[in-house]
């Protein structure tokens, strides 16, 4: 059974990544789109053959067929259209961060509840083959206790007239809620383990918006481990390898390139098995790399296809609003010290 899907906001996310992963979905069939730049709404309608394009949501939520929503518009809006969303019955599949704050974030997840439908959060990186093999890999224990971990998300985002991510009324954040998110989630996807601690750091060093343009967290998570995210609007793309790091009592894993959105990168295990004693000499012993095989699919195939089996209760929501908010939340810590 196919889970027929409403697209609302058609930008870069939705055009570049979600409707093609959607399309590829076994389970999911797109019925209508929309925008408020209609321009937008058509072409995604006939790039990928909606049956129906509107400039404003009560016509796409009046649709009976629909039974889901895809909101991939800017996070000023979700709160307004996520609520509608959930009044007219459609379940939700919401795209990060949920709402312009926790406060907000929790209101959407409340009238979900309330309302009867599921709500799901766009955190697709933890779709990445490599992501889940690092999860495997941790929780099988080869690279023992987690000690330390770090992520980082970068691009280079000049400032730009009529940008909503740029204005902090309309984004909610800058670097730190917008990519330095993702790195969170990561982290206590991987290792599984909450967060309880968090100091950061932000400012804005070469843009000059309403948003930082560079962030630093440090976080303790629950085992005592202490976590690393920077997130910088302000590194040349092509100077930055978004890398994640793990390590652990009996081993390390180095990703990069992984935090992405597109499924690929290089990943590097090590397992050095048990230490014995202090080596005094510090003659490091190189370790051979474990052998890693996975095969990459789509990241946004495998979100869409996730959430429509949760529609179908084939499985658990596969992030859930209250799995998500608790990566938003850390983020919200660091700008109230800030
Ligand atoms: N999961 C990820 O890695 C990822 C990546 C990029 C963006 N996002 C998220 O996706 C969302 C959209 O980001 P984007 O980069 O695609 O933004 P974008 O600016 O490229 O596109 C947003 C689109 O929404 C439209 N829009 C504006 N107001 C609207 C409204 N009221 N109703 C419907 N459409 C409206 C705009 O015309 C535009 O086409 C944000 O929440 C963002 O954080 C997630």
């Amino acid at each position: 059974m196919k889970i027929k899907w409403g697209v609302i906001g058609c930008g870069g996310i939705a055009d570049r990544r979600t409707l093609p992963g959607m399309m590829l979905a076994k389970n999911a069939e797109l019925v209508a789109v929309m925008d408020t730049n209609m321009a937008a709404a058509q072409a995604c309608k006939e790039k990928y053959n909606a049956k129906y394009a509107f400039d404003n949501i009560e016509e796409l939520l009046a649709i009976d067929e629909i039974q889901a929503v895809y909101i991939a518009s800017p996070v000023f809006c979700h709160k307004e259209q996520a609520f509608a969303a959930a009044k007219a019955k459609k379940h939700i599949l919401i795209e990060k961060p949920v709402g312009m704050s926790v406060k907000e974030a929790e209101k959407i997840a409340k009238v979900c509840k309330k309302e009867g439908v599921k709500l799901g959060v766009g955190f697709m990186m933890r779709f990445h083959a490599y992501h889940q093999e690092m999860k495997k890999i941790v929780s099988e224990g080869k690279i023992g206790e987690i000690v330390s971990a770090r992520a980082q998300l970068t691009c280079w985002y000049p400032k730009m007239d009529n940008c909503w991510r740029q204005d902090i009324k309309l984004s909610g954040g800058g670097a730190l809620m917008d990519m330095g998110v993702h790195c969170v989630d990561l982290i206590r996807y991987i290792t599984g383990l909450e967060v309880k601690e968090v100091k950061g750091l932000m400012g804005n060093q070469v843009f000059d918006y309403s948003v930082e343009d560079a962030g630093g967290i440090v976080m303790r998570l629950e085992n005592g481990a202490i976590a690393y995210v920077d997130a910088n609007f302000n590194i040349p793309d092509a100077a930055a390898k978004c890398k994640l790091e793990l390590y652990g009592t009996k081993g390390s894993i180095f990703a990069q390139g992984t935090i992405s959105q597109v499924e690929g990168g290089e990943l590097e295990v090590l397992c050095s098995g048990e230490s014995g004693g202090y080596d005094a000499a510090q003659n490091r012993a190189t370790i051979e790399p474990l052998p890693v095989e996975v095969e990459f699919g789509n990241m946004y195939t495998k979100e869409i296809e996730g959430f429509g089996d949760a529609i179908l209760g084939k499985i658990e929501i596969p992030v859930s609003a209250e799995d998500a908010i608790k990566s938003q939340e850390v983020i919200e810590k660091v700008y109230k010290q800030n």
